[in-house]
């Protein structure tokens, strides 16, 4: 499995990357611990080092999957996990995580959300607090503006930054991956596969069961589903005449664009997670990725608005000035 730097770290991640929300129990329908670990023993065994987690995650169940799955196998993972932008909260959740991930220290600490009503200043000096102290050897941030990433690098180092990024979501093309290949910030990309919708494996007719969140994605929704399935299906004989399943061309899509250092995916089984390392290993010519490119860029061009996770997010993130002291 090939690995890339993570920004200016020692820490070299593998570009696909085990996401491991699903894993948590909450939000995304039925979950099988036992499949859990299973599916992290598997990504390791293909060379997958990075795993991303976080409390919110089932409540620290995913943190806890992740720490069961890694006993014994500590050394071979580089795990990220997250806590929220409070600074006065950060240290606590954080021993919390170490806890449950039964370990003394991440190698990647990410700020969740960003909090415009908490002082940007006092959430990343606690960070660079906790790298001093060993707790974390990386800084992140997700779904953070470029402003806002700007700001927070006066107090602290980041390393990483974590958005959106997927053939149908691409708003962070716009700032944050420019500004983060002129600083050396590693971009981990999450809903790399657009949470399940560029598998190909989803129709029109797809129930997602119990409290699967999906139903409330804006991918989802009426206006859109019909939309982003037909980008799938131009997709597809791409996919077939390039002898790679639908998946593996849209993360090979996604680790090639100049920036992102890997992408994160949030495979439930061993097979889907042999599935996406097979993005690996093989190259995409230019044509091809120029005619992906329009295509996903039809379906942009026609509801850009739409390009942020829960419809509102981007001007939810984007309204009114950052705290700054
Ligand atoms: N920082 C943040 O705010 C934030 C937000 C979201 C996610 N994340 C991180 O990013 C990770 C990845 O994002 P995500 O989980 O939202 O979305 P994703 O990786 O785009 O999609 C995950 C879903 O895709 C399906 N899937 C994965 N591989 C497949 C394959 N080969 N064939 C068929 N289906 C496959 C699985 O769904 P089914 O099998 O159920 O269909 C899985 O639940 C998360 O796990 C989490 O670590 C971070």
């Amino acid at each position: 499995m090939e690995t890339r730097r993570l920004g200016t770290t020692d820490l070299h991640v593998s570009v696909i990357a085990g996401g491991c929300w699903p894993m948590g129990g909450d939000y995304w329908g039925r979950t099988d611990d036992e499949e859990s670990i299973r599916t992290i023993h598997c990504a390791l065994d293909l060379g997958v080092n990075f795993f991303d987690t976080a409390p919110g995650y089932g409540a620290g169940h995913s943190e806890e999957v992740v720490g069961r799955a890694l006993v014994g196998r500590r050394q071979d993972a580089i795990i990220s996990t997250k806590v929220p932008a409070a600074a006065n909260m950060i240290r606590k959740s954080l021993e919390a995580s170490l806890k449950r991930l039964q370990t003394d220290y991440v190698e990647v600490c990410f700020v969740h959300w960003p909090r415009r009503d908490e002082p940007i200043k006092a959430t990343l000096e606690t960070l660079e607090e906790l790298r001093s102290e060993g707790l974390i050897r990386a800084i992140g941030v997700s779904n953070f503006t470029v402003d806002m990433l700007e700001m927070g690098r006066r107090y602290a180092t980041i390393d990483a930054v974590q958005p959106p990024y997927n053939l149908l979501w691409r708003f962070c093309e716009d700032d944050i991956l420019p500004y983060c290949r002129k600083h050396n910030i590693a971009v981990t990309t999450y809903s790399s596969l657009a949470q399940g919708m560029l598998t190909g494996t989803l129709r029109l007719t797809t129930n997602f069961a119990g409290d699967d969140q999906r139903l409330r994605s804006v991918l989802w929704q009426s206006e859109n589903y019909g939309k982003c399935l037909y980008t799938v299906e131009r997709l597809r004989p791409i996919a077939k005449d390039l002898g790679v399943s639908l998946a593996q061309l849209a993360l090979r899509w996604v680790i090639d664009q100049a920036g992102v250092t890997t992408a994160l995916v949030g495979a439930r089984t061993p097979a889907e997670t042999e599935e996406n390392a097979g993005a690996v290993g093989w190259d995409m010519p230019d044509d091809v990725r120029a005619e992906i490119q329009d295509i996903s860029d039809d379906l942009y061009l026609s509801m850009p608005y739409y390009f942020d996770m829960w419809g509102n997010w981007s001007t939810w993130n984007r309204r009114g000035p950052q705290r700054e002291l």
